[in-house]
């Protein structure tokens, strides 16, 4: 889907399927776009693209966290507040990124970006996601 040439930071792991494949699926498009981010921080691809790029992450974001939040209120799931405001610090963490860009400030998109995204996304999978899931396929 998006070509990158660098070596990809985010790397998919078997311990990261949960089991639901819409929620893999959608957990393995943002680890490709953070990868895209990655090769363009490194390779120093123009704004433009990398505008596309933040766009993409954003919007993939919104979308996977609303179909998770969809799926914990369709269950009563006890655990949905905090989960919730999990997904609520990251999305303003990616928004204050956004615009930070637009607010011509190339440099704001770095490895330390992408690193950290990757790291919330597997710590995120592996801890609430699984559990919410297991709590799904119990019920
Ligand atoms: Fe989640």
């Amino acid at each position: 889907m998006l070509p990158t040439l660098t070596k990809p930071i985010a790397c998919w792991q078997q311990e990261y399927n949960t089991g639901n494949s819409q929620v893999d699926e959608q957990h393995q498009q943002l680890f490709e776009i953070v990868n895209a981010i990655h090769d363009a921080v490194v390779t120093k691809k123009n704004s433009y693209t990398m505008q596309e790029l933040l766009e993409a992450l954003s919007n993939h974001t919104i979308e996977h966290f609303q179909t998770e939040e969809a799926l914990m209120m369709a269950v009563d799931y006890p655990e949905y507040d905090i989960h919730k405001r999990t997904h609520d610090c990251l999305l303003s963490k990616v928004d204050r990124l956004l615009l930070k860009f637009r607010d011509r400030n190339t440099a704001a998109v770095t490895t330390e970006i992408t690193q950290f995204l990757t790291e919330w996304l597997a710590h995120h999978i592996k801890g609430e996601d699984k559990k919410m899931i297991q709590f799904f396929q119990n019920q």
